[in-house]
């Protein structure tokens, strides 16, 4: 599945499957993100071998990852965000996909992340036979949190003190949402 729209600054954006060319944009987005303190990861990637194993992964476990590919910008520049469904490990949980969500910082509140989710979702209950989508987020993420509810996630739970980040504790929002609803509410 592919779409191409207009973001408002009238450049072009193409939404489509991840290739392994688009590697070090992806990753360069992830570390970016690394950097805001709203991810609870610590260290960037940086090695190859690493954005290769992952990429190695994410197919053979026919994972969903779509990107936001501005054609107006030349490579790695392109990739200016990216979503990503991957399926959960335990057999009864086939139906259920985990979501992640990144667009770089300065195209942030032009409409991508709600696109990039929404083909996501579309894509894995096609090819992955996904029924429910879970993520979560720091308690303190207002955009995220704010874009997943436009979209109808519910909020199922808060782990407190779930991520601690140079001595300071944050708590981890839970949400889900049913595509047959997602579907009926589009
Ligand atoms: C979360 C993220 C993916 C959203 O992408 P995006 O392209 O900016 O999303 P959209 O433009 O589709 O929607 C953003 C919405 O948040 C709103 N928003 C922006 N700042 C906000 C704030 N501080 N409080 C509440 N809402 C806010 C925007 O107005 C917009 O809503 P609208 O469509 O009703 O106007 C992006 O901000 C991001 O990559 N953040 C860093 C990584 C991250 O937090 N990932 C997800 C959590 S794990």
């Amino acid at each position: 599945m592919k779409e191409v729209f207009k973001i408002s600054t009238g450049e072009e954006i193409y939404l489509r499957y991840i290739k392994r060319s688009d590697l070090n944009a992806v990753w360069r987005n992830f570390n970016e993100v690394v950097e805001e303190d709203i991810y609870p990861v610590f260290f960037p990637v940086e090695t190859q071998f690493e954005k290769e194993s992952w990429y190695d992964s994410l197919k053979r476990e026919k994972n969903i990852c779509i990107i936001a590919d501005n054609l107006d910008l030349k490579v790695p520049f392109n990739v200016v965000g990216q979503c990503e469904i991957s399926n959960i490990e335990w057999d009864a949980s086939k139906h259920v996909g985990s979501l992640g969500v990144i667009v770089q910082k300065n195209y942030r509140d032009m409409g991508i992340g709600k696109r990039l989710i929404d083909m996501a979702i579309r894509e894995s209950q096609k090819l992955n036979n996904k029924e429910k989508i879970i993520l979560s987020c720091f308690t303190n993420n207002e955009r995220a949190i704010h874009l997943y509810k436009e979209l109808g996630f519910k909020e199922v739970g808060i782990r407190k003190a779930q991520f601690k980040i140079e001595g300071r504790y944050y708590d981890e929002l839970l949400m889900e949402l049913l595509i047959e609803d997602y579907l009926k509410g589009q």
